[in-house]
């Protein structure tokens, strides 16, 4: 296995400046980043685990991009819970070159079977109960109509419906995507739970009313289909979930030399 190089997990500093000492005792947890001369608390979960915005500041030369997505990501879902759901190793480097051309070719498409999500999930060193645990991230958000409105009005080429998903529940999202051109309308992956992050996704899932080809697709190989089943139970899903998150958080990651800090996040350093 790739040995990864990894900062210490957390950078202490005020608007300005490092404060060394507190960066030598920081070493416990505490991480923080942030938005100018504010510094701005922006979840506090748990004593070791604070976590401040203050982009511009001096933190800004050793917290990248990539890390603070990971710890937003990871403290966006804790929230509720109040406290960490899972680790974050942090020193990941940002990229210097970004090109949308390569995107869809690196990330799963909401039409493929399942097949094709177990292909491409294996390509990141990732497998199925990767595959299906990660897929119950679904439980919190939004689908734009584009990415599933065919299996509403046209799934096989011939106006009908994807027989796999729930009647009762293609109706309702008829009354929500109009037509098959509308990409603006948005409707919850995870109806009537949507804000909360929970197991709901798998109850869903079970009643056909998983949003994508995707989430549906879950449900059509045994391995996964017993794999959704355990994860009605909360516990289960929950520390898969963390163990999943952490394995993702490791694919590709630039460390070391590689790549750079970048100053803002929407740019590589000129
Ligand atoms: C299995 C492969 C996956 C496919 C095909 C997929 C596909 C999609 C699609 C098409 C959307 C809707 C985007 C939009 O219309 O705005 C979406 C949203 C979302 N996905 Fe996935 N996704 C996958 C895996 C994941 C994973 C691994 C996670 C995280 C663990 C995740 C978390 C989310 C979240 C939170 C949203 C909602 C974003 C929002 O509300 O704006 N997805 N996904």
């Amino acid at each position: 296995m790739r040995k990864m190089v990894r900062k210490p997990k957390g950078i202490l500093v005020d608007g300005k400046e490092i404060n060394k000492t507190k960066k030598k005792m920081s070493f416990n947890n505490e991480v923080v980043f942030g938005d100018g001369l504010r510094r701005r608390k922006l979840s506090k979960i748990g004593h070791h685990d604070e976590v401040f915005l203050s982009r511009g500041s001096k933190i800004m030369e050793f917290v990248s991009c990539a890390d603070i997505l990971a710890l937003a990501a990871r403290d966006s879902v804790s929230f509720q819970y109040k406290r960490n759901l899972w680790k974050v190793y942090s020193g990941r480097r940002d990229g210097i070159i970004s090109r949308a051309s390569e995107v869809l070719g690196n990330i799963p498409s909401p039409f493929s079977n399942f097949t094709v999500l177990k292909q491409n999930f294996a390509k990141k060193g990732l497998d199925v109960v990767d595959l299906v645990v990660l897929s119950g991230g679904h439980t919190i958000g939004v689908g734009h109509c584009n990415a599933f409105s065919k299996r509403l009005y046209n799934f096989t080429g011939k106006g009908d419906q994807d027989p796999s998903l729930d009647p009762t529940y293609a109706a309702f999202l008829k009354t929500q995507c109009k037509s098959l051109s509308d990409n603006t309308t948005f409707v919850a992956m995870d109806p009537g739970s949507a804000l909360n992050f929970d197991n709901h996704y798998y109850v869903t899932l079970k009643q056909h009313k998983g949003l994508f080809q995707s989430d549906a697709a879950l449900l059509t190989n045994e391995d996964a289909r017993n794999i959704v089943q355990e994860f009605l139970i909360s516990s289960t899903f929950f520390g898969q979930f963390a163990e999943s998150m952490v394995k993702m958080g490791d694919i590709e990651v630039l460390t070391g030399e590689q790549g750079q800090i970048r100053k803002r996040c929407a740019f590589v350093n000129s």
